[in-house]
Formats: C-alpha cells, sequence, structure tokens
C-alpha cells in the first residue's frame, strides 16, 4: 500500500483524522455554528461556512469577511516579496518583521543571512557516496543526511563556542516528492528500507568559519546517523525486560532495532540529547481485530474498540494509541515486525524518549522508559533549584495530555557521565488544568488511586506502556494538541505550544480551551511556585491565541502592538533565546491556505511588560513546508532552523502550480532549485549580516 499523500504523515491537520480514536464526531460543532454563536448573528449561518466541515472550510479572513457577507471569498494569498520592513512596535525584538507570505524561497529578515548547513543526502559519515536524487539506495542513505530534520540541538564543544555537535531528527519520510513514481508504485523492499535508513537522526560536528557562519566537518569522529533501519538501542527503565516487550528477535525485551518518528526533543544540562518518539503508531500493518478481518471499516474497528471486542492480546492498548489502526506506512508488507500479527509486542518498543550521548559515536542509544509511552513531541528539560531535572512532554494528540517528568536524582555538574542512569528513576505526572488557574501534577505511580491489578496495571512497567490509559484514570486535561513544551531558564516560567484541535465541540470547552473547534492553537504559559518545577501545583495563564486578532469571530488575542504580519496559527516548536525572549515555530499542515493564508515561519514573542504577547515575524519556510527545529547558538548569534517537507503542504492552493506537488512535478525545488533535484529538507543557520545577537 504505497503512501497515496505525503501529507498524510505529517503533524498537522492532515494527520489528525487518523489520530481521533476517544472524540466524538457527533458533538462537534462545525466552524459556521461555532462562529455565528459568538457573532450572535443568524447570517452568519447562511454564508458559505454554516455546513461546511473543516477540510472544506477557508477560514482566513478574506473567507470570514466573505461569510459575513461583506466581500467575495478571496484566493489564498499570493506569493509575495517582503513588504517594506515594519518594525514591530513595542516589541523587545529590534529585527524588521517580514510579510506573511508565500513563495518557493525563503524569507527572512532584512539584515540577516539564512544560509544551508546540511540538506537531505548531503555526507554525514566521511565515505557517504554522493547524493542520487530519486535512488533507493540504503546503503547510502545510512551514511547521509535523513529526510524531514525536526528537532535541532546544540551541544558545545568548547568553550569560546566555535565548535559544536548538532544534534537533529529526521522525523518521517515523504515517499512523492522523495522518488520517482515507479518506485512509489511498485513500493519494492529497497524503497522501505531506504526510508526506514532516511529516519532517526544525525549527529554532526559543526565549527565556526571566519565570518561567523558554520560547517559541517566532514571527516569529525562524531558524526554519526541513527536510523529505524539499523541502530541497536537498549531499554531502560520500569519497562526494560517486561513480557510485553519481548518479541521473537528479542526474548530480553531489552534491545530494539532503531527509532521512529523522532519528532522535537532536548538537550539535557549534561549534553546528552533526547529524541522524542512521536507518531509510532503509523509504521504498524496487522489486524487488531480477527472479526472484522473481511470488509472492516475504519468505523468497525473503531466500535470494536470502543466496545472492548477487538481480539489482538494487546487491543486495548493499541486502540488507545491508533496502532493498526489505517494509513501509514507499508513496511509491514516487507518487514515482520512492523505487523502486529506476526510481533504483537513490536510497537510496545516505540513511543518512548531516547537518549543519546552525542559526544560517543560508539554508545548504545537508550529508550527510557521511565518517561512513559506516548506519542512524545519533545523532551525539554531544566535543572530544578534543588538539583534534580525537571522534563516537560507533550503528547500530540487531539484530547491527549501534558506531561512531567522528575528525576529521583539531582545532576552532578562535576562528572558528566555519572548522570546518564538519572532518567530511570523518577516520578511522571500528568497535568490537570482548573478554570481558577491553578494546575495540579498527578503522579502516574502503580498502585495508586486507579493504577492497579483492577484495571489491568500489574506493575509500574504496565503503567509506563499504557501512559495514555493510566492518565485517562487519574482525569487528566484533554488538551488541543500539546506539542513543544519549553522552560525559560531567564523567568522559570514554562510555555506550551496546543496546536490546534479542530475537533474539539462546545460542550468540551474549559478555561484552557475556551475555542471550539481551535483551528489556530494557543500558547498556556505556567509558573512553578518560587521557581520549583517539582511542586505539585502551578499557575497557569494564556499568552497569546493563534488567529488573525483583527477578526474578532476568531477569537485571536495577541497584544494590541502586534501587526497584520506578527500574527501566526498553531505553534508547534519552540525556544528561548539566551535574553529569555520566546520564539515560536509553526505547523499549519495542509491547512496553510484557509487558516493564515501564510506559509509557516519563525515568530518572536515577547513574555514580558510591555512587550508581553507582542509577536512579529522573522523567517518564513519555502512553500510547501513546515517550520521546525529553532536553536539558538549559546551566545545567541546564530539560529538554527529545520525547514521540513518543502514543497508538500497545500500545493493545490498555491497559484502558480494548484496540481499535486510530487517527485516529477514539485511546486518548488528549494534549496537547490536545480532541475533534476527535488525539494530538499535541510537545517539553515540564521545569523545578523553585521554580527550580533539574533533579535
Ligand atoms: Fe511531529 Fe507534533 O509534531
Ligand atoms: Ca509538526
Ligand atoms: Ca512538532
Ligand atoms: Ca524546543
Amino acid at each position: 500500500m504505497p503512501i497515496s499523500d505525503p501529507t498524510d504523515i505529517n503533524c498537522g491537520i492532515a494527520l489528525e483524522p487518523t489520530e481521533d480514536q476517544r472524540s466524538s464526531p457527533a458533538n462537534v460543532a462545525t466552524f459556521g455554528e461555532v462562529a455565528a454563536a459568538r457573532m450572535g448573528r443568524r447570517a452568519f449561518l447562511k454564508g458559505a461556512l454554516g455546513t461546511t466541515t473543516y477540510t472544506a472550510l477557508a477560514v482566513s479572513p478574506a473567507a470570514l469577511l466573505a461569510a459575513c457577507g461583506e466581500e467575495e471569498a478571496a484566493t489564498p494569498a499570493a506569493p509575495t516579496a517582503p513588504s517594506a520592513p515594519t518594525a514591530a512596535p513595542g516589541s523587545l525584538a529590534q529585527f524588521t518583521e517580514i510579510s506573511h507570505g508565500v513563495s518557493t524561497d525563503n524569507v527572512v529578515s532584512p539584515g540577516y543571512s539564512a544560509d544551508i548547513l546540511i540538506r537531505w543526502g548531503d555526507p554525514v559519515l566521511a565515505d557517504a557516496p554522493a547524493f542520487v536524487p530519486g535512488a533507493a539506495d540504503a546503503d547510502a542513505q545510512e551514511k547521509q543526511f535523513g529526510y524531514n530534520n525536526d528537532y535541532v540541538g546544540f551541544v558545545p564543544l568548547n568553550d569560546d563556542g566555535t565548535r559544536g555537535a548538532l544534534c537533529i531528527n529526521h522525523e518521517f519520510t515523504s515517499r512523492d516528492i522523495m522518488f520517482p513514481y515507479d518506485l512509489r508504485n511498485t513500493s519494492p523492499k529497497e524503497l522501505a528500507d531506504t526510508e526506514m535508513a532516511a529516519h532517526g537522526g544525525s549527529v554532526v560536528e559543526i565549527a565556526q568559519m571566519a565570518d561567523g557562519g558554520w560547517r559541517v566537518v566532514a571527516d569529525s569522529k562524531l558524526n554519526r546517523r541513527i536510523t529505524t533501519r539499523s541502530t541497536a538501542m537498549d531499554v531502560s527503565g520500569p519497562a526494560a525486560g517486561h513480557p510485553r516487550m519481548q518479541t521473537n528477535a528479542d526474548p530480553t525485551g531489552t534491545r530494539v532495532i532503531g527509532t521512529l518518528n523522532n519528532c522535537a526533543g532536548g538537550i539535557t544540562p549534561y549534553g546528552t540529547y533526547l529524541m522524542a518518539e512521536e507518531n509510532f503508531h503509523f509504521y504498524f500493518l496487522g489486524e487488531l481485530d480477527d472479526a472484522e478481518r473481511e470488509g472492516a471499516t475504519a468505523g468497525d474497528l473503531e466500535a470494536a474498540c470502543a466496545a472492548g471486542e477487538a481480539s489482538h492480546p494487546e487491543a486495548r492498548n493499541y486502540c488507545r494509541y491508533g496502532v493498526a489502526m489505517g494509513g501509514g506506512y507499508d513496511w509491514g508488507r516487507h518487514f515482520d515486525r512492523f505487523n502486529i500479527n506476526k510481533e504483537p509486542n513490536e510497537a510496545n518498543r516505540f513511543g518512548w524518549v531516547v537518549e543519546v550521548d552525542p559526544l560517543d559515536p560508539t554508545s548504545t542509544p537508550v529508550k527510557r522508559t521511565a518517561l512513559g509511552r506516548f506519542k512524545h513531541e519533545g523532551a525539554e528539560s531544566i535543572t530544578n533549584k534543588d538539583g534534580r531535572l525537571v522534563i516537560y512532554m507533550g503528547d500530540d494528540q487531539r484530547f491527549d495530555y501534558l506531561y512531567r517528568f522528575v528525576t529521583d536524582g539531582t545532576v552532578n555538574t562535576d562528572d558528566r557521565t555519572s548522570n546518564f542512569g538519572l532518567l530511570d528513576s523518577g516520578v511522571l505526572s500528568v497535568a490537570k488544568f482548573s478554570d481558577d488557574g491553578s494546575l495540579t501534577w498527578m503522579p502516574l505511580i502503580h498502585g495508586q488511586g486507579p493504577l492497579t491489578a483492577d484495571n489491568g496495571f500489574d506493575t509500574q512497567a504496565d503503567v509506563m506502556i499504557e501512559t495514555r490509559r493510566a492518565a485517562d484514570l487519574l482525569g487528566a486535561t484533554p488538551m488541543d494538541r500539546p506539542e513543544d513544551v519549553e522552560p525559560n531558564p531567564v523567568t522559570g516560567k514554562v510555555y506550551v505550544a496546543l496546536t490546534n484541535n479542530s475537533r474539539r465541540g462546545p460542550s468540551q470547552m474549559d478555561a484552557v480551551h475556551d475555542r471550539a473547534p481551535n483551528y489556530w492553537g494557543l500558547i498556556v504559559e505556567m509558573t512553578p511556585p518560587d521557581g520549583d518545577h517539582s511542586a505539585d501545583t502551578f499557575t497557569w495563564n494564556i499568552l497569546v491565541k493563534g488567529g488573525d486578532p483583527s477578526v474578532p469571530v476568531t477569537g485571536a488575542q495577541f497584544s494590541e502592538a502586534t501587526t497584520s504580519n506578527g500574527w501566526f496559527a498553531c505553534p508547534d516548536n519552540l525556544a528561548v533565546d539566551p535574553a529569555g525572549r520566546l520564539w515560536v515555530t509553526t505547523d499549519q499542515g495542509s491547512g496553510w491556505p484557509q487558516i493564515s493564508g501564510t506559509a509557516d515561519g519563525v515568530w518572536s514573542v515577547g513574555t514580558q511588560g510591555e512587550d508581553r504577547a507582542t509577536s512579529a515575524m522573522f523567517y518564513r519556510v519555502p512553500v510547501g513546508a513546515e517550520m521546525c527545529g529553532p536553536c539558538f547558538t549559546p551566545d545567541g548569534e546564530t539560529l538554527f532552523v529545520a525547514v521540513q517537507h518543502p514543497g508538500t503542504d497545500g500545493a493545490l492552493a498555491f497559484e502558480g502550480h494548484a496540481r499535486a506537488s510530487d517527485f516529477e512535478d514539485p511546486m518548488t525545488r528549494w534549496p537547490d532549485f536545480q532541475p533534476d533535484m527535488p525539494p530538499r529538507p535541510s537545517i539553515v543557520m540564521i545569523r545578523k549580516d553585521d554580527g550580533g545577537r539574533i533579535g
């Protein structure tokens, strides 16, 4: 089963339909109903939006106006050059804002340069062969930079910060735009093998050049590829060795080949690289319910799951995660471990946080099961004032949860490697938000409350393998797709990107989620009491609500000083610069033409004083890409960003293309713009032309 549409496997809107095992479509309002309720205008329902579902719906400002009877719906924004520079008033950001828009190239604030550091197919290992466009060559791919770069982390290698180990996740592959039709159509084993080699991560040593830019050190001993195909990983923590983790290939339940769908991540204070496994469910074929094998529809399977009648031994677990519930990759045709009927436990060995020592290329990555199993977006950490490490993690699916892990031990700043077992013992908690502005962290500990054998949790291993179900029983707050969660070491506050949730209905609104459906996302600010990130109770606020604040029906919320280019939608990855300012990247998926009309990008957002909630646009991706991996060097003078899946999302709406975008006919060939070269996901380094801190 070839993947028919590469956007099926991004993290934006397009993935959502496959992620909904819990929400009930029956009580979900259309956008038009919500808008009508907000506007108090029956007339609204008579417009084009009243009965449309989201996918056909235009919610761009122009379309909203049209629906309100003011003018005809406009087509999505045409490609535009940066407008006359306008600084964002009241913003601490001192850069010149760029305009919303969409174009085949990327765009950065005037006075800055955006240069390519490394592209898909470039050498990582010194003996990597040259990239051959359109070829399925797994052995070559194992030595070359992987596909769809997402997380970017920087580990300094010297005191003056001129050398570093850059750690980059390769989240997924986009078959239609990577490979020619014959390969896609026949889907031979070599194709699956190459895709598996394009997943995972890369570690590359980079060195600063005389002009301040960075280059990959081609022959560095640190350079390393980590892949789904070949990298052996250990399993540690409560679930290690448990029978539910055992397979034919690994009867010990402690040794897994590879990692899957590594989205965001983190760098610990002791310089290890955390790779978060997100949409692992998408890689498994097989039948969750034998009884439905003939002529089954997705609805039948969901019903069997809901009734607890699916027959697979891990059905309750896999139903909750969406494993083998349709869509996704066909690797299971060629590799038994990706078929849940041939290897019933293999899917339990993914969905974890993987820890890698980037300073030792021979080290074995470790899946740290104490951090729970879910669709981990990222794993950003901060050392608490008592020395314990605190890791914040989102589970990116509609109505899933926000988590925190607090280690038992403390960070030893004098002996780096003594910290390597720190993530194996500690307390994982899940968040419950209250309308009074507080939030409580509820520990997921076997034997406490409902987490007992009566509910199928015989040990802590079961609690970790089925983290989601444990959190359900505790009554955690269902959230609008928690993506990156970023502690700000300058202010002590923590920011949560909730990207969107098109299925939230009016009856499911709460103080955090006061828009239903939520097409534009929001950023929640959490405050630990007295800077204690291990406290049981925090307070919370909303920093911004995505969408166009000049269109009241959206319910968007930014500061008054935010310009018409400063607002954004669908926040995904976050970073904090050395000055403590928040930087936000977006992922609107295929919905960009309707959601905002602009390509995704990078925005700087003030969090304090007069600058609070003032947002300004700094960088824009080439068409069809999403923006990942914002990462500052410690001096704040370079910002690395990851351009993921250029040329894929929203091709029909892109003026001048307006047809499918694939290997043969992509809507952009960024960054090479060569006739035989497909678009290539790449790491971009952004620097100020005359030096100094970004922003
Ligand atoms: Fe892979 Fe939720 O972004
Ligand atoms: Ca994403
Ligand atoms: Ca993401
Ligand atoms: Ca981050």
